[in-house]
């Protein structure tokens, strides 16, 4: 079991696509924390899928839920939490996942993002011209995961070796 102290939880952010869910899901399995999914969270709250928050409600909508899961979630103690890519873009949510863990964020190179993401419809942040979303999103995003306390490249990592990377280096962090 890891220490508690000095922050209880690992909180994973970072764009869509690299890694948050299964590399959380391991590293909960790995250091006996539970796993916490905050877009899971949002479906079962909203009682629909996320694309249809987004084509119901609009996005703001759905950020408004985000940052009412962030302040549910930075309750909790001794979980693995996974957020959406658009979580910490927000400085206030960022500011409540640093007080309640280690923020960890997950990048990837575009070519492995966008051969991740395959050609499903399920992320309303990527409609349109998907390399162009991403980059875009990317540019504008970099300064909010860059704020990080640790960052990990995940494109040419398995699952096992990001979280047992992540674990490594935690242990500066005060966990055991
Ligand atoms: C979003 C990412 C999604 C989900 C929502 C918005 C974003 O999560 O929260 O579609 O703004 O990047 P994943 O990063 O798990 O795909």
């Amino acid at each position: 079991m890891m220490n508690r102290e000095p922050r209880r939880n690992i909180i994973l952010c970072g764009f869509m696509a690299t890694g948050k869910t299964s590399v959380g899901k391991r590293l909960a399995e790995i250091a006996r924390y539970r796993f916490l999914d905050l877009d899971a969270a949002i479906e079962e709250e909203a009682g629909v899928s996320i694309p249809q928050i987004f084509s119901s409600q609009g996005e703001s909508a759905f950020r408004k839920l985000e940052s009412l899961m962030v302040e549910r979630v930075a309750e909790k103690t001794e979980c693995v939490i996974a957020t959406g890519g658009g979580t910490i873009v927000n400085p206030q949510n960022l500011e409540m996942l640093k007080r309640c863990g280690i923020v960890v964020a997950l990048t990837a190179d575009i070519p492995t993002i966008l051969l991740r993401v395959g050609s499903g419809d399920d992320r309303p942040m990527l409609q349109g011209n998907r390399l162009e979303r991403i980059q875009a999103l990317m540019d504008l995003r970099a300064p909010a995961y860059a704020q990080a306390d640790l960052i990990v490249d995940t494109s040419a990592l398995s699952v096992d070796e990001v979280a047992q990377l992540i674990l490594d280096r935690l242990r500066e962090f005060g966990f055991h």
